[in-house]
């Protein structure tokens, strides 16, 4: 093709030829610009595969750096953080009372429309060993919901006690968005009406080697992974979530995490609990008495409230305790809070800092895909809670575990399908003898039907 244009352009048209060359020219300058950039950034892995590209290839390829900021990237490998204890204070959390008036007011508050529900669902199930959005997991209830099911039926409990149906904001990333949206759609939005349920996608960032070389995932794409739960805020408002938060009269917003098996989504309890303080932040939390447990620790962080989350904690903090031999930081995070709209507004506008995990990463190597074995590499996050610092104050309900804290994270043991499965089991019998009805092993209550323990008779 390229013999049979110089022929033309010899024999028909010179200025053609004059562009030819121009374009070759060019296409050599952004090589050579590529390259110069690359190297700035030190990126000597994913220049030798640059060369290697045909120019179609490097065409693609570059299309795939250009979504990659190499800066920022480069400042998160540089950047280690741990926490003092000279930083952190205990807080103090508020128990759970017997009466149902938070409860009431936070039905109350749903009624009128006040509330609006986000869940963060963008993250994936790796060490669940799950292929697919971890919404779509079933952890083996007799009645074989999954995650999403059992999470949109407690919303459809809500509506049978407040006639309100809530909009419930759904987080997903890029690698799990569609299949996410087609597994709501193959099952029919679970009877939640489909005006109520919206879906949103979070950013992402490249996956990083130890030695500061960014991760392929094929021949033409660079590695990227979402920014961890934290770019909720900024990705509520880009997709124009906030302002039609805002338009219609918002006032709480209830944002928690996929993991949680027995979660009590959107809790009107806690929205209650929310309404009486008027802080611009309420979590719940569950009495930490295992030091090594996976959870973030709630605080104060010089003078203003914060979260430690587990991987940052120092052995030292971790084991400290009271003069009555209970961990001195106890509160643990499970990952459901309460923010006032003005203050999620806030948030949006928030330069959060970016936490390193150390990971597996799965790369391409110039031939193949190749499954990491041990932890190789960065994954960089926001959390979600760095914003906290940003709050007037905080408050704390602290809840019972058995009754709100499942988490499922790994495929056997702890935190797994099993202990979710018996938990909810349990609630779900105590619920029963409570009224005095009978159940066996196998018995689990319909979460359409019961919030927690009502309307059974
Ligand atoms: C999280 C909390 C931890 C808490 C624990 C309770 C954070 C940063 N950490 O830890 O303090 O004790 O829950 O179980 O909040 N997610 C996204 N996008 C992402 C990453 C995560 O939507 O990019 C979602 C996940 O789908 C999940 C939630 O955020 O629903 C938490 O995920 P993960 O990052 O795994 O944090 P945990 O280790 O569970």
């Amino acid at each position: 093709i390229e013999t049979y244009f110089l022929f033309l352009c010899k024999y028909f048209n010179k200025r053609l030829r004059i562009y030819y060359r121009a374009a070759i020219l060019y296409n050599k300058l952004e090589v050579i610009y590529m390259i110069e950039f690359l190297t700035q950034y030190k990126q000597h892995d994913l220049i030798n595969h640059y060369h290697s590209l045909d120019d179609t290839d490097k065409k693609l390829f570059e299309e795939s750096l250009q979504e990659v900021d190499f800066k920022l990237i480069q400042s998160i490998y540089n950047n280690e953080h741990h926490v003092e204890a000279s930083e952190i204070k205990p807080i103090q959390s508020v128990k759970l009372s017997q009466d149902d008036s938070y409860f009431n007011n936070g039905l109350k508050l749903i009624q009128q429309n006040k509330t609006a529900v986000v869940l963060m669902a963008g993250g994936q199930g790796t060490r669940l060993g799950h292929h697919g959005p971890k919404g779509t997991f079933d952890i083996g209830l007799p009645s074989h919901k999954s995650l999403f099911q059992i999470q949109c039926e407690r919303l459809i409990c809500l509506h049978s006690l407040t006639n309100t149906y809530i909009t419930w904001y759904i987080m997903t990333s890029h690698d799990n968005h569609d299949e996410t949206v087609s597994f709501f759609e193959s099952n029919n939005y679970f009877h939640y009406p489909i005006e109520h349920i919206k879906f949103f996608k979070q950013d992402r960032l490249p996956l990083v080697f130890v030695d500061g070389q960014v991760a392929l995932k094929g021949p033409t794409e660079v590695n990227l992974a979402a920014n961890g739960n934290g770019g909720v805020f900024t990705s509520l408002k880009n997709s124009g979530i906030l302002n039609e938060m805002k338009h219609n009269g918002i006032q709480y917003v209830y944002l928690y995490g996929i993991d949680n098996a027995i979660a009590k989504v959107c809790d009107p309890t806690l929205i209650g609990f929310a309404d009486e303080t008027q802080n611009d932040i309420i979590s719940k939390a569950v009495e930490k008495t295992d030091p090594d447990e996976r959870v973030g620790l709630m605080c104060y962080k010089n003078g203003k409230p914060g979260i430690v989350e587990y991987s940052e904690l120092s052995d030292q903090l971790r084991y400290m305790r009271d003069t009555e031999g209970k961990l001195l930081y106890n509160c643990g995070n499970i990952l459901q809070h309460v923010f006032r709209l003005d203050f999620l507004e806030k948030c949006a506008s928030i330069d959060l800092p970016y936490h390193k995990a150390f990971k597996k990463i799965n790369y391409f190597n110039g031939h193949n895909y190749v499954e990491a074995k041990e932890p190789n590499g960065f994954k960089f996050e926001l959390f979600m809670f760095d914003v906290f610092n940003y709050a007037n104050d905080m408050s704390v309900l602290l809840v019972d575990r058995e009754k709100e804290f499942t988490p499922v994270k790994n495929a056997e043991g702890n935190d797994s399908p099993n202990t979710a499965r018996e938990m909810i089991l349990n609630e779900h019998h105590r619920w029963l003898k409570e009224n005095n009805l009978g159940f066996n092993n196998d018995t689990e209550v319909d979460f359409k039907l019961s919030y927690k323990g009502e309307n059974l008779k």
